[in-house]
C-alpha cells in the first residue's frame, strides 16, 4: 500500500503529540517558524470520541487546518471495536493517518487499560492494531510506544507490535518505568529500527533530540527513517529548521505571538494556565531576565503576561508590535 509516510524524503521530521500543548494553535505557531514533515494532534480518548455529547468539545482538540497536512490524529483506548469505529470517523474527517498511543504512563490513562498499559497485554495490543487497520482502509496506521514496561524488552514487545503490521513504528527510547528521567536509549531504537525494516515497516526514533542537525545525525547513526521531536520545540519553534542564533527579542516576540494566538483561539481563562508551560523556555539568562521570569510566572492572565513583555521591550528600547497591544486592550 502506498501511503504518505512512504513518500517523505528521509530523514523526515515529526512534531510529537503533547497533551495540552500541540493543539491547532501551537501547531500553526510552529509552522510559522519551521516546517516538520508530519504533524500530530494531542491524544484523545476513543471512548470520549464515540460519546456524542463529548464530541463537540473534542472536535476542538482534533481541529486542524489544511496547511498542517499531513496530519495524524493520535488516539488512546483499550477496546479494539472502539479503534475500528474511531478509525472510520478519522477517515470521514479527512485525517491523513492515525496513531495509537501505547506508551503514555499517565495513571488515569493506564487505569483504563490504555497507553503504556497495553505493553502488558500484547495480544490486546495486536487486536487493537488489527481493528484500527480495518477501520482505516487505505489510510496508514502508526503505533507510538516505548521499549518496554519495567525493563527493556525490544525483542518481545516491539516484535509483538510489528507482528500486527502497523505501517509505521514510532519508538520513544525509554521504558514506562523510566518515564522521561534517563537519557533515551538510542542503541535500542536502532535495534527496533532493524526489526521494523525486516518486516517492511517504517521506523521513527524519538527521545532527546533538540535540533534538526542532531536529528539528521541520529537518523544516519541509528538507522531510523524519521525523527520525532517533542520537548525540543519548547521555546524553540525554529527547531525543524537549520540552527541559527536567535536574539533575545526574537524569542520573546515569538512568545508574545503565541500568547496572542492561544487566547484568540480558546477565548477562555480556564486554559490560560497552560501558557505557563511555555514561558520559561523563551527566557534567556540575561541581565534583567530573572525579574522577567518571576513576573511572567506569577501573572494571573494572558493579558497581564503580554503587558509584562511590553514593559520589558520598552525598557530595552525594542519595538513591541501594535497587534499585541490590541490583545492587552481587548482583555
Ligand atoms: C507535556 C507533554 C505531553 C505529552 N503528551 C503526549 C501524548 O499526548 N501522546 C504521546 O504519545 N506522547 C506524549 N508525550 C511524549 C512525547 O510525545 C515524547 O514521546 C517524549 O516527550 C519524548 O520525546 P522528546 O525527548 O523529544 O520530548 C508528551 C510529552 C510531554 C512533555
Amino acid at each position: 500500500m502506498n501511503h504518505f509516510w512512504q513518500q517523505l524524503k528521509k530523514p523526515f521530521f515529526v512534531l510529537a503529540p503533547m497533551a495540552d500543548v500541540t493543539d491547532i494553535v501551537f501547531r500553526n505557531f510552529v509552522l510559522r517558524y519551521s516546517r516538520p514533515d508530519v504533524l500530530y494532534t494531542e491524544f484523545v480518548a476513543c471512548k470520549m470520541l464515540l460519546a456524542p455529547k463529548n464530541r463537540k468539545l473534542l472536535m476542538r482538540y482534533l481541529q486542524y487546518s489544511p496547511s498542517e497536512r499531513p496530519i495524524v490524529a493520535q488516539l488512546f483506548g483499550s477496546e479494539p471495536d472502539d479503534f475500528f469505529a474511531c478509525a472510520r470517523l478519522l477517515r470521514e474527517w479527512g485525517f491523513d493517518g492515525m496513531d495509537i498511543n501505547m506508551g503514555c504512563p499517565n495513571r488515569r490513562v493506564e487505569r483504563r487499560g490504555a497507553g503504556a498499559h497495553l505493553m502488558r497485554d500484547p495480544q490486546r495490543a495486536q487486536a487493537i492494531i488489527q481493528a484500527a487497520k480495518e477501520g482505516l482502509g487505505d489510510l496508514p496506521l502508526a503505533v507510538k510506544t516505548r521499549l518496554g514496561y519495567h525493563v527493556i524488552e525490544t525483542e518481545s514487545w516491539i516484535g509483538a507490535v510489528l507482528a500486527a503490521k502497523p505501517d509505521v513504528l514510532v519508538v520513544h527510547g525509554r521504558t514506562r518505568q523510566e518515564m522521561s528521567e534517563v537519557p533515551a536509549h538510542w542503541d535500542e531504537i536502532a535495534v527496533a529500527a532493524t526489526m521494523a525494516h525486516d518486516v517492511g515497516v517504517l521506523c521513527v526514533g524519538n527521545g532527546d533530540v533538540d535540533s534538526r542537525e542532531q536529528g539528521e545525525e541520529y537518523a544516519q547513526r541509528f538507522g531510523v527513517d524519521g525523527i520525532m521531536i517533542g520537548r525540543g520545540v519548547f521555546g524553540n519553534p525554529w527547531v525543524f529548521a537549520t540552527q541559527a542564533e536567535r536574539s533575545e527579542s526574537e524569542k520573546l516576540l515569538a512568545l508574545a505571538r503565541f500568547i496572542t494566538q492561544f487566547t484568540g483561539f480558546w477565548q477562555t481563562a480556564k486554559r490560560e494556565g497552560l501558557l505557563k508551560k511555555h514561558f520559561n523556555a523563551y527566557i534567556e539568562d540575561s541581565p534583567g531576565s530573572k525579574t522577567l521570569r518571576m513576573e511572567l510566572m506569577t501573572t494571573a492572565s494572558a493579558a497581564a503576561a503580554l503587558e509584562t513583555l511590553a514593559r520589558y521591550f520598552h525598557q530595552h528600547g525594542w519595538i513591541f508590535p501594535e497587534i499585541f497591544y490590541e490583545r492587552i486592550m481587548s482583555a
